[in-house]
């Protein structure tokens, strides 16, 4: 039987318990648990736990991070930008689920700990920072921007309203990567897998009216893992803050693989 052993340091460790905060109501307590790893220090990753007052911070479980950072421990590291679900930056696995930390309430976790930790299947640059390289190099591998052989207009490429709204559902991406890392196919072959985010992404500029080469997006995904390695688990749709549905689009660019053969 296959044995798999994990390497010696990604075993995590319990971590601190911060004091809670001096003057504060039990009953305005939430508990945070929090991953914690620092390349610099040598040590394993630990879980330290943190004591909020939400008496004094904001609703959102990102607000809670940001009161820890001030008020607590300067050195919790996470990325955040614009605390209005538009960014991307925020997203992190909250109570098992990828989301955006800005747009998930405190009270939307059930009560007891809140646990935060980085995005899954994702190196670490430390605490609750993924390096997204990989997913942005794969984002990039589609192309996303027009691509026309005709000459440009005067003016500007023009698309009727019924083209324009075929794009529904598919701009509205704000390259969190919620979906891509709580994709299973992801996490085994993401050097292969181009991922939901980056699919529907492709599937967006294949369906753009004004797009001219549809073709050469096809083929660039014509390949056993690219594309196909989706085998149409929905976890990707399951976790997008925005509500959109990469299957959807994948499916989608798999019909039109078929389409153009027959
Ligand atoms: S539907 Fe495809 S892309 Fe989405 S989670 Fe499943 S395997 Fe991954
Ligand atoms: S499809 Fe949704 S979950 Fe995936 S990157 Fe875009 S916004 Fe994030
Ligand atoms: S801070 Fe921008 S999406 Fe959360």
């Amino acid at each position: 039987m296959v044995q798999f052993t994990l390497p010696k340091n990604s075993t995590i460790g319990g971590g601190k318990e911060w004091p809670k905060p001096a003057g504060a109501a039990q009953d305005n307590l939430r508990e945070y648990k929090i991953y914690r790893w620092n390349p610099d220090d040598g040590k394993n990753p630990s879980i330290d736990t943190y004591y909020v007052d939400t008496a004094d911070c904001g609703p959102m479980i990102l607000d809670g991070l940001i009161w820890i950072k001030n008020n607590i421990d300067p050195t919790l590291t996470f990325r955040r930008s614009c605390r209005e679900g538009v960014c991307g930056s925020c997203a992190m696995n909250i109570d098992g689920q990828n989301t955006l930390a800005c747009t998930r309430a405190m009270d939307e976790v059930e009560a007891g700990a809140i646990k935060v930790n980085p995005l899954p299947h994702q190196p670490v640059v430390k605490d609750l920072v993924p390096d997204l390289t990989n997913f942005y190099a794969q984002y990039a591998s589609i192309e996303p921007w027009l691509h026309t052989t005709t000459a440009t207009p005067q003016k500007e490429w023009r698309q009727s309203p019924e083209d324009r709204a075929k794009l529904d559902g598919l701009y509205e991406c704000i390259l969190c990567a919620c979906c891509s890392t709580s994709c299973p196919s992801y996490w085994w072959n993401s050097d292969r897998f181009l991922g939901p985010a980056a699919l529907l992404a492709a599937d967006r500029w294949v369906k753009d009216s004004r797009d001219e080469a549809t073709g050469e997006r096809l083929d660039n995904l014509e390949d056993p893992f690219r594309l196909y390695r989706c085998h149409t688990i929905m976890n990707c749709a399951k976790a997008c803050p925005k509500g959109l549905n990469p299957s959807e689009a994948i499916a989608d660019l798999k019909l039109k693989m078929v389409e153009r053969q027959v």
